[in-house]
């Protein structure tokens, strides 16, 4: 097996793969009320044709492969999915990005078929919060499936925060999540892209993005007025700390089963570093979360040789940026690009 780098010389090695653009929730930041008019059927990637595309990147090097959305969860037999990518040469983890509220029903089908490791979505633990941003959502469903999804044994299972200024969320509760159960919650920079963006946006701007230093600070003074351990860092040899390929950098509090993590995609560039290119439900591949660039390789899953298939992930690599350059808003929502 060869490793793959792209054309500025970054190791990759990890394909997100957005297996549906439905969504059994309506996020605010994610997408519009009435839902983004869904795919049909015959304009997404059958399994045969991410199993065929799976396969040939893992002769590649491609070693990691997380499912996301939409909601994963809601595309019918994404449990044979997962076990033919866990099962496909060269693939040495098949994870997870889920809102959880469908874990409870698929958690121990998913495991015995060898997902390993999940990350569930969760942005407040206030229900009235949660319904407003999920518009359709209750709290007690998520929580069903954070503990649905610990019970299966995953590991890691974290946990997504997405913070956003003007929600006005109560994070430290979030935080302190980590200390009684292995749980890794993250703090994510709100990216205005895609629907925030777009002309039918929220009002929702890069002044809403609360830069992660910022909440890192509001946490700690929140546990030293109530006389509790404040997080420090995580060193990466730690045994406390979460494996991971993504560019979260972790902290904890002393005791703490769990770790706090933050993602800084903003006031933190981790580009530098990046490992993973996106592949849409309908067959585009994507070098950057933030670019507008796609490669089409569903015709060539769907008619082509092997060969027309790499020549289309090399044309991808080969165009991967070297930063997002702070560009924001994209042409597609998040939950058509999977995050
Ligand atoms: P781990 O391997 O568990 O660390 O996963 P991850 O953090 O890579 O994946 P997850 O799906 O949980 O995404 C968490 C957050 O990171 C989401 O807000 C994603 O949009 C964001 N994210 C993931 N990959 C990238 C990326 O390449 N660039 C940027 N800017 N954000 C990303
Ligand atoms: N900014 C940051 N993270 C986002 N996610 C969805 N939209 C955004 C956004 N605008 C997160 C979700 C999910 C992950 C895939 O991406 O919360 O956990
Ligand atoms: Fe669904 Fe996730 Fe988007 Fe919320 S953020 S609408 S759970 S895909």
């Amino acid at each position: 097996m060869t490793a793959i780098t792209d054309g500025l010389g970054r190791g990759i090695d990890y394909l997100r793969i957005s297996i549906t653009d439905r969504c059994n929730l309506r996020c605010l930041y994610c997408m519009p009320a009435e839902g983004v008019k869904a795919k049909r059927h015959d304009e997404i990637l059958s399994f045969e044709e991410i199993e065929r595309l799976v396969g040939i990147v893992a002769q590649m090097g491609i070693k990691h492969i997380r499912l996301t959305g939409g909601e994963p969860l809601v595309r019918p037999g994404v449990v044979d999915l997962v076990r033919m990518i866990a099962h496909t040469p060269g693939v040495e983890s098949v994870a997870l990005t889920t809102n959880g509220l469908l874990l409870p029903k698929l958690g121990p089908a998913l495991a015995e078929a060898g997902l390993s490791r999940v990350n569930i979505s969760l942005d407040t633990l206030n229900p009235e919060q949660y319904q407003v941003i999920t518009r359709i959502g209750s709290v007690q469903d998520a929580l069903d499936g954070v503990e649905a999804a610990l019970a299966c044994g995953f590991d890691p299972v974290k946990i997504n925060t997405v913070v956003v200024r003007q929600l006005n969320q109560d994070l430290y509760r979030l935080a302190r999540l980590s200390i009684g159960k292995p749980l890794h919650v993250r703090f994510i920079e709100y990216m205005p892209v895609g629907v925030s963006a777009g002309p039918d946006g929220l009002g929702w701007s890069a002044e809403d993005t609360v830069p992660s230093e910022e909440v890192l600070a509001q946490i700690n003074a929140q546990a030293q007025a109530a006389g509790e351990p404040q997080l420090t860092p995580v060193r990466d040899k730690d045994p406390h700390s979460p494996t991971g390929w993504g560019p979260a950098r972790y902290y904890r509090f002393e005791g703490a089963l769990g770790t706090v993590g933050f993602i800084s995609a903003l006031s933190n560039h981790f580009c530098s570093t990046c490992n993973r290119i996106r592949l849409t439900a309908d067959g585009k591949v994507r070098p950057c979360l933030f670019s507008d660039q796609e490669f089409d390789i569903r015709t060539a899953l769907a008619t082509g040789t092997d060969q027309e298939v790499r020549a289309v992930i090399a044309e991808t690599l080969a165009a991967k940026p070297e930063s997002h350059h702070d560009r924001v808003g994209t042409e597609r929502r998040m939950s058509q690009i999977g995050g």
